[in-house]
């Protein structure tokens, strides 16, 4: 169990600020993220989320919650399958909860008799709640939009002037979770080309600003922490692939036999449910492990970011979301990338030939070509040219969050931002 730190409250006018959070891990964790930092800043913090994948409210006893149910859309929903056609997942769980969300959010805006109206400064929503700003707009209640992705991400998509055209994006303002250093140009890009009148807050990393904090929805193996204890400094590769990404038995098995031939030792998180069709590990062959003779050590879900932050750890095989390439540029960790979809391609493009802190997994997924990356990254010259790269990274992160540094400016805009709404 981690330790749970409230963060240090500053004295400022308390306005209440509703969160809304897309119901995935990598957007719950970005979004009550983003509420502790707010919280810090003397905001109080009502979280709006449906009940599918719902946070746990206990580590947030600071927080008001409110849920409300999705209209059917859990008893279709797959978690293995989320990956399959996300637009049209997306779609169907806005359909699904417009109605409901509608009913929460007045519920919510009109029932306290403690807090007038006036009191609520506005709604911060994932982007990917398409319903929420015309339904915040009904209760004449302001909306920021939270884009969990890269800014680079966000580009790429070129969506912006259709969100912009369909009214699905507020011109209130966009936050974040990124930092002026690492995206200097897109950021440059995005008030030239796009929003010179509306204010944009790269506040992150989110992170960094309350480690202690846990917003995961499976329980984190404690154990991964003890078994690194005992793996000599940079020798381990930590293996995962986010919450969402699934993949067949011959890539599994080759993600094994790539580890295990690499003969490095390696922490691989095997997510229930990344295998298609397979509970856990009954694909591996009988043996796996104790033929790798301790070298290896698998979990279902691992405490990342302290795994990231260990000493033990010199590399991150990873698919590429945007947590977890904050999480691996915070720690100063190269990555090996193997993208699946969405952002991922870019942010893996990025990682391997612009910030130049990592390699792309590319082609077809073979045991030769895994152990020859794992061995590029973790023991060759050029692995060593990525790590002080991204040790360089590091050193900038520690900067934009200290006093005066720019995501710390762009945080105090930010709340002065919300206090005039
Ligand atoms: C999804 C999309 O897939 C991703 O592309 C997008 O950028 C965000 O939404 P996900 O696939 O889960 O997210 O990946 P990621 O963004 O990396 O988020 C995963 C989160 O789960 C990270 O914060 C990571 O620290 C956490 N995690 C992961 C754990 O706590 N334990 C684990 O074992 C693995």
């Amino acid at each position: 169990m981690e330790t749970q730190q409230e963060p240090c409250k500053l004295p400022r006018n308390r306005r209440r600020v509703i969160l809304f959070p897309l119901p995935f891990q990598g957007h719950i964790n970005p979004m009550l993220q983003l509420g502790s930092i707010l919280y810090s800043e003397g905001f109080s913090i009502t979280i709006i989320h449906t009940t599918l994948n719902s946070p746990n409210s206990c580590n947030y006893p600071h927080f008001e919650f409110c849920s409300f149910s999705d209209d059917g859309f859990s008893e279709t929903y797959q978690p293995s399958k989320v990956a399959d056609d996300i637009p049209a997942l997306l779609l169907s769980l806005n359909a699904k909860c417009v109605v409901p969300f509608r009913d929460c959010l007045a519920n919510k805006l009109m029932s306290n008799s403690q807090e007038s109206k006036d009191s609520f400064a506005c709604l911060i929503t994932d982007a990917a709640w398409f319903i929420a700003h015309s339904v915040a707009n009904d209760f004449r209640l302001p909306t920021i939009v939270l884009l969990t992705d890269s800014i680079a991400a966000s580009l790429s998509y070129a969506a912006f002037p259709i969100l912009r055209e369909k009214g699905y994006l507020p011109i209130q303002g966009i936050i974040w979770n990124s930092f002026e250093d690492l995206e200097q140009v897109e950021l440059t890009t995005v008030h030239q080309q796009y929003y010179l009148s509306i204010p944009v807050f790269p506040i992150g990393p989110f992170h960094k600003y309350f480690p202690a904090y846990s917003s995961s929805l499976l329980s984190q193996d404690q154990s991964s922490i003890s078994w690194l204890d005992r793996q000599a400094p940079r020798s381990v590769i930590y293996v995962s692939f986010g919450s969402i990404a699934a993949i067949n038995e011959i890539e599994f098995l080759e993600i094994a036999w790539g580890l295990a031939n690499s003969r490095v030792p390696f922490l691989w998180v095997v997510r229930p449910g990344l295998g298609r069709g397979a509970e856990w590990l009954e694909p591996l062959p009988k043996g796996f492990l104790e033929m790798v003779d301790g070298r290896g050590y698998i979990v279902k879900w691992a405490p990342q970011q302290q795994v990231l932050a260990h000493p033990a750890v010199g590399c991150f095989w990873t698919h590429s979301g945007w947590n977890s390439t904050m999480e691996s540029i915070c720690e100063g960790i190269p990555m090996i990338c193997q993208p699946y979809f969405a952002d991922q391609m870019v942010n893996s493009r990025y990682v391997s030939h612009v910030w130049r802190v990592g390699l792309h997994l590319e082609g077809k997924l073979e045991r030769e070509g895994i152990e020859r990356a794992i061995r590029r990254v973790m023991v060759e010259a050029d692995g060593q040219g990525m790590r002080e790269r991204a040790m360089y990274l590091k050193e900038k992160v520690d900067i934009c969050l200290q006093r005066g540094g720019s995501s710390y400016q762009s945080l105090g805009r930010l709340t002065d931002h919300i206090l005039s709404l």
